[in-house]
């Protein structure tokens, strides 16, 4: 059985006129990703650009909105939130280098932020709900900064975190440079979890982690269709904007090109690419195949059952290879010493997630020295995975359990396994106290953040 929905509206003023108005997001509003895929997939709802308000060349001004949205998924209907009239929101694009200003207005009937996951904006902007007053409903807010470093990146409140992102508030960031080559097509895949609505709990529907269960969403859709015209190259940006699920891509036919932070060192296979909550990787399209993940799941990675269909890419041929300036560097060395040390723990029938055996707020503020190199070490001691996030800046991977990465790796969010150790070197060069934290919006909420203070 098969419905398509659409489900964005203009409920918002200004929405009618120009570019960034939605015109649909057909929902394959299929049961359950099993029934689906024997249907014929619907296409591929392609998320609207924000339009750039600003006519000067190095600068992008934006209008955003959040308000509450109708929404519909995998054959459910609910009461859910979105940005301009769509979730996921409009695609903020610049270019490295400009200027972005988002005009912010709160339509909700809540307070909430706006936070910029991965880019190194300036302290005040960075949509963290503890230093900013959160934007009380019904007013604005204007955020500024400088894109300063291609990349895919995406925003989503940081006030009630999981439940307002759980809801629908997300979006993608896509900052392009000159240097890179710009394909024929540069898609936004966000990928979200969704678990059986439950009336007792209207707020929290993605919430289930058993990935038997978890249906996939792509920008909304369940397992759509991309139809690649012969010879038409293609960058695909994915951003996992779900709660608590993980993925671990396969794709046929691709290569994997980018992570959190631009372009990777060197090409690598699109083989087992895991991304936690709030990873981003980027592929290029080689030969039009079906994306899938493998089953897995923060209870210990990779786990037992038949992979699951993500998006069908179909087409006829292949399309031309296009020449990414990928720098090639290795790993930096480790200096053997440690500046700050999270200890990761908790859970269980003890409650609370813990980072230095502290719940938020009342956690000890970690302090570094401005535009120095900080080595932070991030140990797992509980029974769950957890993806360790760092607002505001750039880290690189020196080790995981002791072994570096062949190649060098830039992140925001990496994922620490049950037991493991992870040694990160951080350029800490933005000043201000910055959100550390897990990126399993539940451990986040329930405890699992700290502060770095830079200065
Ligand atoms: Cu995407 Cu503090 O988070
Ligand atoms: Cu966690």
């Amino acid at each position: 059985m098969q419905h398509s929905f659409v489900i964005v509206a203009c409920f918002i003023a200004g929405c009618e006129d120009g570019d960034s108005a939605p015109d649909s997001l057909a929902v394959d509003a299929t049961s359950s990703a099993d029934s689906a895929s024997d249907a014929p997939g619907i296409e591929l709802p392609m998320i609207p650009d924000a339009e750039d308000l600003d006519p000067q060349e190095n600068a992008v001004r934006i209008s955003l909105i959040a308000d509450e949205l109708e929404r519909s998924v995998a054959g459910q209907s609910f009461a859910g939130f979105g940005y301009n009239g769509m979730s996921p929101g409009p695609t903020i694009r610049a270019n490295v280098g400009d200027t972005v200003t988002v005009e912010f207005v709160n339509m909700l009937e809540e307070s909430t932020t706006v936070h910029w996951h991965g880019l190194s904006v300036p302290n005040a902007m960075d949509g963290a709900a503890w230093i900013d007053a959160p934007v009380p409903a019904e007013a604005g807010f204007t955020y500024q900064f400088v894109v300063d470093h291609p990349g895919t990146y995406w925003y989503h409140p940081h006030m009630d975190v999981s439940r307002q992102v759980d809801l629908g508030l997300y979006g993608a960031i896509v900052v392009s440079s000159p240097d890179e080559p710009a394909p024929d097509h540069d898609i936004v895949l966000m990928l979200d979890a969704w678990a059986e609505y439950d009336e007792n709990d209207p707020d929290h529907h993605q919430l289930p982690p058993d990935p038997e269960t978890v249906v996939w969403t792509v920008n909304g859709a369940v397992q759509p269709t991309f139809a690649l015209e012969d010879g038409q190259s293609a960058r695909v940006r994915v951003v996992n904007a779900s709660n608590t699920s993980y993925v671990a891509l396969d794709w046929a036919g691709a290569i994997w090109i980018g992570g959190d932070q631009g372009l990777l060192a060197a090409a690598a296979p699109a083989q087992s690419v895991v991304l936690a909550p709030g990873n981003r990787r980027d592929f290029e399209v080689l030969a039009p195949a079906t994306l899938s993940t493998a089953l897995w799941t923060s209870a210990g990675g990779s786990t037992l059952g038949a992979s699951r269909t993500l998006l069908e890419m179909v087409g006829t041929g292949e399309t031309t290879a296009l020449d990414w300036p990928f720098p090639g560097t290795t790993t930096s060395l480790d200096p053997a010493y440690t500046d700050v040390v999270y200890v990761f723990s908790g859970g269980g029938g003890q409650g609370d997630w813990l980072i230095n055996g502290e719940a938020w707020p009342n956690v000890t503020t970690e302090t570094v020295s401005l535009d120095e190199i900080t080595i932070i070490e991030v140990r797992n001691l509980s029974e769950t995975h957890h993806p360790f996030h760092l607002h505001g800046h750039r880290f690189e991977v020196l080790s995981i359990d002791g072994v570096a990465p062949a190649i060098a790796t830039f992140a925001d969010t990496i994922d620490v396994a049950i037991r493991s150790t992870v040694r990160l070197r951080l350029l800490a060069n933005n000043p201000g106290d910055w959100l550390v934290h897990c990126h399993l919006l539940g451990h986040e909420d329930n405890g699992m953040m700290g502060i770095l203070r830079v200065n």
